[in-house]
């Protein structure tokens, strides 16, 4: 087992589904075992339930996906209620993180500690960078400071781990920096990059809100020049999401610093792809490190 940890939270494989292509653990549980991975991140919870923008919320490009879903879910009221009925996490066998959002430093601060009242929640992740809710795909990391304040109330009132997920539209590594000193225990890079659709026929956007986020094999690249630079400057573990589409890329991506994969958008095409890179990286690691490259 290629095992790792963040904190005290020891996973038993650094890959983790990535939050928003996983809903809430309905959708792949026909086409793998959860308890091989090592945990899954949920859709992004707000304190009110939120339908999420008008459609079409996808387009694809030849090696990509653009989203504008707008954060729609059940809401956190909702959410609790659901689990303390029938909680499915018991036995799913792995870690389970909640990806939070709100409208403002006070709904990270409340969901936060609600979040961490649920025992079977191992992990929170701070979405900081949905491009898909504000006007012009405006994200709360545009400024640091707002990381500084969200992370650290978040960390005043929660024991675990705390994730922060970054957008790559503003500094991350200033971004990475102020949630370190602010007490996350690490950093996810990235959310989608900002991406823009446009029908030349009908001489229109394609999104209602004009903007989306693009993901998938074309960031790729992108996305590994982001992890090695993050990862170069905090002591943080940074958790790697962006393209991964095999277990080749995965291994690239542990490579360039990282300590945990997220697996999102090529689970789409290729549902069990979470679990073929459980097994090559199995097999890559011949039961040791992989040391990341300097
Ligand atoms: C969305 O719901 O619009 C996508 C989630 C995200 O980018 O954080």
């Amino acid at each position: 087992m290629y095992e790792t940890s963040v904190g005290s939270l020891v996973f038993k494989n650094p890959v983790l589904t990535a939050s928003g292509t996983f809903g809430m653990g309905e959708s792949f549980a026909d086409f793998y075992d959860y308890s091989l991975l090592g945990g899954v991140v949920l859709k992004t919870l707000t304190p009110q339930p939120r339908e999420g923008n008008p459609p079409p919320r996808l387009y694809e490009t030849p090696a990509g996906l653009l989203n504008s879903i707008g954060l729609e879910n059940e809401g956190f009221d909702a959410f609790e209620r659901r689990i303390k009925e029938n909680n499915p996490f018991v036995s799913w066998g792995t870690h389970v993180i909640v990806s939070i959002a709100g409208d403002d430093e006070g709904d990270f601060a409340l969901l936060s500690q609600r979040a961490s009242r649920i025992r079977e929640i191992a992990a929170l992740e701070l979405n900081l960078s949905c491009p898909n809710v504000h006007a012009g795909g405006m994200t709360f990391d545009a400024r640091s400071e707002h990381v500084y304040r969200i992370v650290a109330s978040v960390r005043e009132r929660v024991e675990i781990p705390v994730f922060v997920k970054l957008s790559p539209q503003h500094d991350m590594v200033a971004n990475a920096r102020e949630a370190e000193r602010a007490g996350a225990h690490a950093v996810t890079i990235s959310n989608t990059f900002l991406g823009m659709a446009i029908d030349s026929q009908k001489r229109s956007f394609v999104f209602a809100k004009k903007f989306a986020g693009f993901s998938g094999p074309a960031v790729k690249p992108l996305a590994l020049a982001n992890v090695y630079r993050v990862a170069q400057a905090v002591s943080i573990p940074v958790v790697a999401s962006g393209g991964i589409a095999s277990g080749e890329d995965a291994a690239e991506f542990l490579l360039a610093g990282a300590r945990l994969l997220e697996i999102g958008t090529m689970a789409f095409v290729k549902p069990r792809l979470v679990v073929e890179v459980v097994e090559f990286l199995e097999k890559y690691s011949q039961g040791g490190r992989i040391i990341p490259l300097q």
